[in-house]
C-alpha cells in the first residue's frame, strides 16, 4: 500500500522538483531551500527576458508576480530583507528592467556565495550605495571577519513597526562584539516555528510574549502537523504562548538559545517545565542592550572550544621540551636531512601543537580536570547527555570501555549478533555472556536488518522463566545499522524496562552521531529517547497507564503469559531507571579526525559506577592520546552546535535527491535501483504504510512513520542495487573507485551502500548521476553490440546475483560445554572460555571448508565447534563465534561467500575448531565469580590440557 496524502494536503515530493513540476510551497520542508533558490532563478530569468525585450508590460507583470511568490520565503530570512525587496519592487514598478536585473543578480549571487554574511555592501540596494541609511552600520563593516548569524524576534507589535525595530537592534552593535547578527521579525506562533525550521542561519530566538497564533501564509501541511501536536485550545491562548513556543523551538532545534520576555509573574514562568530550556527570562520590558548581550553570550558559549582554543595558544608559545615525542615542535623534522618533506606536507602548526605533556593547560584525557573536561561538558550539552568521554581510538575502543565498565564476569548481555566486532570482543574481555538475538534477514540483498523488539522481549522473558533475569545487565543494539535501519529507541527501552527495570542500554550509534541535529531523526537516537522517557516518567499519566497494565498483567509479569509479548508494555515509572550509553564515531559523520569517538552517558546510577568507568578508560585508552584528535572532537562539537542543523538537513536533501533521481531516471533506473523502506523493512514493522521517501509521501508521513514504525531508514544511507546491472557489490565498488574516483565502503552480494554526509554538495549528487548514466549507457551499448549471446550472459549474471542468493545463517547455539544455564534452555554462552581454549593449538584442529569430513561431522557428529570469531568483510559481523556449534546453513553460507577478506579464517588451513575430545574433557569454564571449574562443577586451579 502506498500512502496517499490527505486530499486537502498538497504533495511534498521531499526532493527538489523538476522544473516542469509545480513549485514546492513554503511548508514542503525538505525542498523549501531549493524552492527558494529556484524562485530567485525564475525571477532572474524573467528579468533577463524583460531586458532582452525592452519595454514589455507582460514581462514586467511576470517579474512582479515572481517577486510576490518570493515574499513568503523571504519573510523568514534576514537577507535580502524588506529594504532590498522594497527597492526591487520599486524598480519593477518603475519599469526599470535593467535596474531590476542588476539587483536580482546581485542578491542571487550573494545568496549563493554567502557574501551577505561578511560584505556590508551586499545589503545596499544600489551599486553606488546611494540609498541613504546603510543597512549595516559602520561598526559592522569594519568587522567583516566576525561570524555572522541571525536572531529571530517574535513580537506582538504591528509589522509596520518592524523596520524601525530592526534599526534599533542594529544600533546595539559595538566594536568589541565578537559576532554580528541580523534580526528577523515575525508576529505569530506559526511563523516563528516556520522560521526555526527554514532559516538555518538562526542561532537564537527572542520571544516577546503576547503574539497571536496563526500565520497568514498558506501552510496546509504544516498546520495539519502542528494541530496534531499541540494541546487542544493552544491556538486560542494568544497572549500566553511564549512558553509553548519556547518549548516547540527547543524540540525542533535544542541548540538554539531562547530568551523570553513576558509580563507573567516570573515565578509562574520558572515553575513551568518548559522554562528549563530557556537561556534567559526577562520580566516585561528589559534594557535592549541586556538582550543583545545575552544573544551574543549564548553564541559565544557554543563557539568556545576549550581544548582547541588552548592548543592554539600552546602552539604559539616558545616551549623547550625534555619529554618524549621528538616531533613535538617539529625540530626533528625541519632540521632533518631526510624527512623535511613531512614537515612541508603537514606544515609547522601540526608539530607546534604536538606534545606528550599534560601541563601548559593541555589537560589529561585520562583524568581530565581542565580544558578537556570543559570540552567534554560542552559536548554533553550539545549531544543531550549528562557527561561525555572523548575517545581517541575509535568507537571500537569506546564500545569495549562501556562493556568493561558495566559488566562483571558472568553477566548476560542481550546483543544483536550482527553488532560490530568490538562488542563481541568487549564481552570476551569482560567475561560476559552474550545472549545473541537475530536481526530480520534481507536475504535478497544478503544483508540483515535490525532486531525486532519481540525477539528482545522474548529473550528477556525466556531468561526470566529460567530464573536468570537477575544476571541480565545490558542490552546492546546498533542504531542505525550499517545499512540504515533505525530503531524506535524509546519503545525498545520502555518495554525492556517493563520487564527488567534496571537494565542498561548501550546504543552503538557509530554512524548516527549526526542524527542529534535533525528533528526528524533525534527522537530515534539514544539521547533523544532518553529525554522523552525522562519526561514521560515524570508525567503522572505514565503511572496511570502502568497501574492500568498492572491490573491486567500483574506487577510481576508472567513470562509464560502470551499477552506480555504482544502488549506494548509500560514500565513502572517509580522503579524504572534510565541508564543509557551511546557511543558514536564522531569521525564517521562529523568533522573529527579519524578515530575521534565519544561515549555519551545518561545514567542515573552513574555515581555508583564512576570508578568502574574510570578503570575501563584506564584499561583501554592510550596513555599517549593524540592531541589533534581531541581538538577535532572539540571543534566537531562546535560546528554541530552552530551549523549542524543546516548541514544535516543538506545531507538529507542530497540523499533524497539521489534516491529520487536514480529511481526516476529513464536509463539509470533500468539497471540500478535505490532501495526504499518497502524493500528494506518488512511491512509488519511499518504500520504507517510509508513505503518510500520519494514517492507519494510528505514529510508529515515521514514523521508519522518515525512515530509509528518499529523501524525506519536513515535516508542518508542509500542501498543502491547493482546486481541488476550485472555487477556484484565489490566489483561495482572497485569500478567506481578505479574509473570514476568515487569511494564508498560497504557492499553486499548485489548492492553498494552510498552515504551522504555533511560534506556532500549538490555537485556530488550530479557527478554520481553522470557516472551512473555513463555506466548504464555502456551496458546498453555492450548488450546491443554483443547480440543474443551477450544478452543471455548478462541475464544469467543478473539472475546469479539477484536470485541465487545464499540463505543467511542464524546464530545456532553455544556448545553445551559453554552453557551455564543448568537446564540448557537459554541461549547465552561463556564465549570467553571458548576464546581462550583456542590459544593452545593442541586443543584445536583445522578442517578445510570443502572437505567431506565437514559434511560427515554435520551428519553424524561430533559437532563442529568454532574456536574463533569468523568475520567476513563485508558484511563485517561474525558468522561464527568461539564456542558456537557450526551448522549446515553456516557452512553453506561460507561455501557460497565470494568475499576475499574473512577475519579469523585461513583458507589454506580451513576452519579452526575446538577438538571434540577437549570439549568432552571438561576444560575450565569461568563462572560468574570468575573462578575456574571443570564441566563437572568441581573447582580446579588453572586450565585443563
Ligand atoms: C556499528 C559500528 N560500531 C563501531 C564501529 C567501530 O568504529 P570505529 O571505526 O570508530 O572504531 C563500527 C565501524 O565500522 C561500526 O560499524
Amino acid at each position: 500500500m502506498k500512502t496517499t496524502p490527505a486530499k486537502t494536503v498538497p504533495r511534498d515530493t521531499l526532493t527538489p522538483s523538476p522544473s516542469s513540476a509545480p513549485r514546492a510551497s513554503l511548508d514542503h520542508f525538505f525542498s523549501a531551500v531549493s524552492a527558494r533558490h529556484d524562485r530567485w532563478r525564475d525571477l532572474s530569468k524573467a528579468a533577463q527576458a524583460w531586458v532582452a525585450k525592452g519595454s514589455s508590460p507582460a514581462l514586467e507583470a511576470e517579474c512582479a508576480r515572481r517577486l510576490g511568490e518570493l515574499r513568503p520565503f523571504e519573510s523568514l530570512q534576514a537577507f535580502p530583507g524588506s529594504r532590498l525587496l522594497r527597492a526591487l519592487e520599486e524598480r519593477v514598478g518603475a519599469g526599470d528592467a535593467h535596474g531590476t536585473l542588476r539587483l536580482v543578480q546581485r542578491v542571487t549571487q550573494a545568496l549563493m556565495s554567502g557574501a551577505y554574511r561578511s560584505e556590508a555592501g551586499e545589503w545596499e540596494s544600489d551599486e553606488e550605495g546611494a540609498l541613504g541609511e546603510r543597512v549595516m552600520p559602520t561598526a559592522a563593516r569594519e568587522t567583516t571577519a566576525r561570524h555572522y548569524f541571525e536572531t529571530l524576534f517574535v513580537t506582538p507589535s504591528p509589522a509596520a513597526r518592524w523596520p524601525a525595530q530592526i534599526q534599533q537592534i542594529r544600533k546595539l552593535r559595538r566594536p568589541q562584539d565578537e559576532f554580528v547578527y541580523e534580526p528577523v521579525m515575525v508576529g505569530n506562533f506559526e511563523d516563528a516555528l516556520l522560521a526555526v525550521i527554514l532559516n538555518t542561519n538562526l542561532e537564537s530566538v527572542v520571544i516577546y510574549d503576547g503574539f497571536p497564533f496563526a500565520s497568514a501564509h498558506d501552510l496546509p501541511l504544516f498546520k495539519s502537523w502542528l494541530a496534531s501536536r499541540l494541546p487542544a485550545g493552544a491556538e486560542e491562548s494568544a497572549g500566553d504562548l511564549g512558553l509553548a513556543l519556547a518549548r516547540a523551538v527547543k524540540q525542533i532545534r535544542p541548540e538554539l538559545d531562547v530568551i523570553l520576555l513576558s509580563d507573567r509573574n516570573p515565578d509562574e514562568i520558572l515553575s513551568d517545565p518548559a522554562a528549563a530550556g530557556l537561556r534567559r527570562v526577562f520580566y516585561e520590558v528589559e534594557e535592549p542592550l541586556e538582550i543583545h548581550l545575552s544573544i551574543l553570550a549564548g553564541v559565544a558559549e557554543r563557539f568556545e572550544t576549550p581544548f582547541f582554543d588552548n592548543l592554539k595558544k600552546y602552539a604559539q608559545k616558545p616551549v623547550g621540551t625534555f619529554h618524549a615525542l621528538p616531533v613535538a615542535r617539529g625540530k626533528s623534522i625541519f632540521r632533518s636531512h631526510w624527512i623535511r618533506d613531512m614537515g612541508e606536507f603537514y606544515g609547522p602548526t601540526l608539530f607546534l601543537a604536538e606534545s606528550s605533556a599534560t601541563t601548559g593547560g593541555l589537560d589529561s584525557l585520562l583524568e581530565p580536570t581542565g580544558n578537556i573536561k570543559k570540552a567534554q561538558d560542552a559536548a554533553a550539552r550539545a549531544f543531550g547527555a549528562d557527561r561525555v568521554f572523548f575517545v581517541t581510538n575509535g568507537t571500537s575502543t569506546s564500545n569495549k570501555m562501556v562493556h568493561q565498565a558495566l559488566l562483571e564476569p558472568g553477566d548476560i548481555v542481550i546483543a544483536d549478533r550482527n553488532c560490530h566486532k568490538s562488542h563481541h570482543y568487549g564481552m570476551v574481555l569482560a567475561g560476559a555472556q552474550p545472549y545473541y538475538v537475530e536481526a530480520f534477514p534481507l536475504v535478497a540483498y544478503s544483508m540483515y536488518g535490525a532486531v525486532p523488539l519481540r525477539a528482545i522481549k522474548q529473550a528477556l522473558l525466556e531468561l526470566k522463566a529460567a530464573g536468570r533475569l537477575d544476571k541480565v545487565k545490558l542490552v546492546t543494539l546498533t542504531n542505525c545499522t550499517f545499512d540504515g535501519h533505525v530503531y524506535d529507541t524509546r519503545r525498545v527501552m520502555e518495554e525492556c524496562l517493563a520487564i527488567k527495570p534496571d537494565l542498561v542500554f548501550l546504543w552503538d550509534e557509530a554512524w548516527f552521531g549526526f542524527a542529534r541535529f535533525s528533528p526528524f531523526l533525534r527522537p530515534r537516537t539514544a539521547m533523544g529517547a532518553r529525554a522523552a522517557l525522562k519526561e514521560a516518567f515524570a508525567d503522572p499519566a505514565t503511572l496511570e497507564r502502568y497501574l492500568a497494565q498492572e491490573k491486567t498483567l500483574g506487577a510481576d509479569l508472567d513470562p509464560k503469559d502470551p499477552r506480555v509479548l504482544s502488549t506494548r508494555l509500560v514500565p513502572d515509572p517509580r522503579r524504572a531507571k534510565l541508564r543509557v550509553y551511546q557511543t558514536n564515531s564522531t569521525h564517521k559523520s562529523m568533522s573529527a579526525l579519524r578515530q575521534g569517538s565519544m561515549v555519551l552517558v545518561a545514567d542515573e546510577d552513574f555515581a555508583h559506577h564512576e570508578q568502574a568507568f574510570k578503570e575501563a578508560v584506564f584499561t583501554h585508552a592510550s596513555t599517549s592520546p593524540n592531541l589533534q584528535i581531541i581538538a577535532s572532537l572539540d571543534v566537531a562539537r562546535r560546528q554541530m552546535e552552530l551549523e549542524g542543523y543546516e548541514l544535516v538537513m543538506g545531507a538529507i536533501q542530497n540523499a533524497l535527491a539521489i534516491r529520487r533521481e536514480v529511481n526516476h531516471h529513464p536509463l539509470v533506473s533500468k539497471y540500478f535501483r535505490v532501495l526504499e523502506p518497502a524493500a528494506m523493512i518488512p511491512a509488519e514493522f511499518r504500520p504507517s504504510g510509508v513505503e518510500s521517501y520519494t514517492e507519494g509521501a510528505t514529510w508529515v508521513d515521514v514523521n508519522r512513520a518515525n512515530r509509528e514504525d518499529e523501524f525506519v531508514l536513515d535516508s542518508t544511507r542509500i542501498t543502491l542495487v547493482c546486481g541488476t546491472a550485472g555487477f556484484d557489490g565489490t566489483q561495482f565498488k572497485n569500478l567506481l573507485a578505479s574509473e570514476y574516483e568515487i569511494q564508498l565502503n560497504k557492499t553486499s552480494r548485489n548492492s553498494i551502500l552510498l552515504q551522504t554526509n555533511i560534506n556532500n554538495t549538490r555537485s556530488d549528487v550530479a557527478n554520481l548521476m553522470k557516472v551512473l548514466v555513463e555506466i548504464a549507457k555502456g551496458i546498453e551499448e555492450r548488450l546491443k553490440g554483443g547480440g543474443e549471446a551477450a544478452r543471455k550472459a548478462f541475464d544469467a549474471r543478473v539472475k546469479a546475483l539477484m536470485e541465487d542468493v545464499p540463505d543467511l545463517p542464524n546464530f545456532s547455539r553455544f556448545h553445551d560445554r559453554f552453557r551455564q544455564d543448568p537446564a540448557g534452555k537459554t541461549l547465552e554462552g561463556d564465549m570467553r572460555t571458548a576464546f581462550y581454549m583456542a590459544y593452545d593449538s593442541e586443543r584445536c584442529e583445522h578442517l578445510p571448508l570443502a572437505s567431506p569430513e565437514i559434511d560427515r561431522r554435520l551428519e553424524q557428529g561430533p559437532p563442529l565447534v568454532s574456536a574463533h570469531f569468523v568475520i567476513p568483510y563485508p558484511p563485517g559481523f561474525p558468522i561464527m563465534v568461539p564456542g558456537q556449534v557450526i551448522e549446515r546453513d553456516t557452512i553453506e553460507f561460507m561455501r557460497k561467500l565470494d568475499v576475499k577478506e574473512i577475519h579469523g579464517y585461513d583458507a589454506a588451513l580451513g576452519l579452526k575448531l575446538v577438538k571434540p575430545a577437549i570439549l568432552g574433557q571438561g576444560a575450565p569454564t569461568t563462572d560468574a565469580a570468575g573462578a575456574k571449574r571443570p564441566a563437572s562443577g568441581a573447582l580446579v586451579k588453572g586450565r585443563a590440557k
